[in-house]
């Protein structure tokens, strides 16, 4: 398939790592629209959930699927996705139900295939940072801007409880990790960042600067 990739920023990583907070800071700083594509794989889970399908019943998932409308926008420089023409909360998106149940749906295949069609269409604005887990090895894996953002698993375990939210992350990044479809990991040619140690601010610049100085020497 071939589509125009613009100026794309790429931002993977595992839960809690920070990659949000970094990912709309460099928005922000650069002036492009932020996309959060983990929301789509959430916002088609909160369907399967409210349509009482089992998460592990691939073929039931699939169908749904296929009778499911997408539509995908931006509003104030922020990436939105309505599902069946609804736009969801943060609370419909963010609870125990859904961070429970998100890996298994994502490891479906025909289920990451419409997804990153939705998300490659974001590729109509000229300016994205898009975070993820698949973006800067599969989604546009042409990018040459690249991060791969971590942290410790005490440091991400202790920021995802300070958001008060239960989600074991730790076997959400294990089935992340695992599945045969694009699977979360570090793409060869993006820069790692190890944010246990840094401040939201400080990783921001080390994006900025990093792209500021590779466009340079383009
Ligand atoms: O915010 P957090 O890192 O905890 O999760 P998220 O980015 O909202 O992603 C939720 C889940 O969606 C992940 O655990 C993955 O199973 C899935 N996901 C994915 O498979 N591929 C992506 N590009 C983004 C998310």
């Amino acid at each position: 398939m071939s589509f125009r990739v613009p100026f794309v920023i790429a931002i993977d990583g595992p839960a809690a790592s920070g990659k949000s907070t970094v990912a709309k800071g460099v928005a922000r700083a650069l002036d492009c629209v932020f996309v959060n594509s983990g929301e789509m794989y959430r916002a088609f889970t909160w369907w399967v959930l409210e349509n009482g399908i089992d998460p592990n019943n691939a073929d039931a998932v699939i169908t749904l699927l296929n009778e499911t409308s997408f539509a995908c926008g931006e509003e104030e420089m922020i990436g939105y996705v309505e599902i069946q023409g609804r736009r969801l909360s943060d609370e419909q998106l963010k609870n125990d139900a859904i961070n429970s149940s998100v890996s298994a749906i994502a490891a479906i295949p025909e289920v990451r295939e419409r997804l990153v069609e939705e998300q490659r269409g974001f590729a109509r604005f000229p300016a994205l940072v898009m975070e993820g887990r698949d973006i800067g090895t599969v989604v546009f894996a042409d990018t040459p801007y690249k991060f791969f953002v971590d942290a410790s698993p005490e440091i991400r375990a202790a920021r995802r409880s300070a958001e008060g939210i239960e989600d074991s992350i730790e076997a959400r990044d294990l089935a992340d990790s695992m599945r045969k479809a694009s699977p979360l990991k570090q793409a060869t040619d993006a820069i790692r960042i190890d944010t246990s140690e840094m401040g939201p601010d400080e990783v921001v610049a080390v994006v900025v600067d990093s792209i500021s100085l590779n466009k340079e020497a383009a």
